[in-house]
């Protein structure tokens, strides 16, 4: 049957989210699929059943289409879509949620407060430490982050980060290695694909860093000893399958320079699939293609 592939949405992830979906729109058709693009902030999702699509592949990012929203109209229209369900899509988007619910189940992910004012920033900054990062609670492609190194950033750094969200999160900054894992699958079947090191300039891995520049070097397979590929892996799994994920999702990674510990920063169940993204970077170094990836992860669309 008819497939959408949801792209573009209202999010502050629009451009990103249309890059994604040009290119799982592409690879889908060159096997054959009869793909079609759908934006839902151009359509009403009710068209969806109207003009018969039988499944969708989700290629939106951030709120309504990241979050649970899209997946929650979904269900009530009974089209199969890609990627995690209501709960965890929903949980995944934010950051604050996430982080709750790995360290209560013992995962480890940097200290952190939730704050709603720049003078609870300062005292963030006081407890956490320098440097300290801040940010929207939902949103994605570190859009309205920064980096705050003493009291004075703070008003700037709080104001662009509620500007996304009113849920602000600081979080203590952890100097190392960074790094990001796919995975794949359900349940027990939940499997991670290998880990990506990320060196960006200046350690600066931003937006226009993200997508844009050819400065960001990525190392995959990652050089980093076994041992910690495997560890690596084995978080992430543990982290996907605590919130609940399926289908797919990227967790972002830290490596603690000082004694080598990895920290979780959060999970992304609707993971970039531009030309400068990293899960299909991933599957690639196993040898599977960009077009192999999306009719794969459409063959686990579900409701
Ligand atoms: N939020 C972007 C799309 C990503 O994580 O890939
Ligand atoms: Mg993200």
């Amino acid at each position: 049957g008819k497939v959408a592939v949801l792209m573009g949405g209202a999010s502050a992830e629009r451009e990103v989210s249309l890059m994604s979906g040009a290119g799982v729109l592409q690879a889908l058709r060159s096997r054959g699929v009869d793909a079609h693009a759908f934006d839902p902030a151009e359509r009403d999702l009710g068209e969806l059943r109207r003009e018969g699509f039988a499944r969708c592949f989700i290629a939106l990012h951030g709120r309504h289409g990241e979050d649970g929203t899209v997946q929650g109209a979904l269900e009530l229209l009974g089209i199969p879509y890609t990627g995690p369900g209501v709960m965890a899509s929903s949980m995944s988007m934010d950051k604050i949620m996430t982080k709750r619910i790995w360290r209560a189940e013992g995962l480890p992910t940097p200290d952190w407060r939730l704050v709603a004012s720049v003078e609870e920033t300062v005292e963030a900054l006081e407890t956490l430490g320098a440097p300290m990062i801040v940010k929207p609670s939902r949103e994605g492609s570190t859009i309205g982050l920064s980096k705050v190194f003493s009291p004075d950033e703070c008003a700037k750094a709080y104001e662009q980060a509620s500007r996304y969200d009113p849920e602000v999160l600081c979080e203590q900054f952890i100097e190392g290695d960074e790094t990001t894992c796919p995975v794949l699958g359900e349940g027990a079947g939940a499997h991670a694909l290998p880990v990506i090191r990320i060196v960006a300039p200046q350690g600066n891995y931003d937006y226009q860093n993200k997508y844009f520049t050819d400065d960001t070097q990525y190392h995959c397979p990652s050089g980093l000893p076994e041992a910690q590929e495997r560890e690596i892996q084995r978080l992430v799994v543990q982290a996907f399958r605590t919130l609940g994920c399926r289908g797919w999702a990227r967790a972002d990674i830290m490596i603690r320079a000082c004694d080598r510990k990895p920290f979780l920063l959060e999970i992304n169940t609707s993971p970039g699939m531009t030309g400068h993204s990293l899960v299909p970077m991933s599957a690639r170094a196993l040898g599977i293609s960009y077009e192999d990836l999306c009719v794969g992860l459409l063959a686990t669309a579900t409701l």
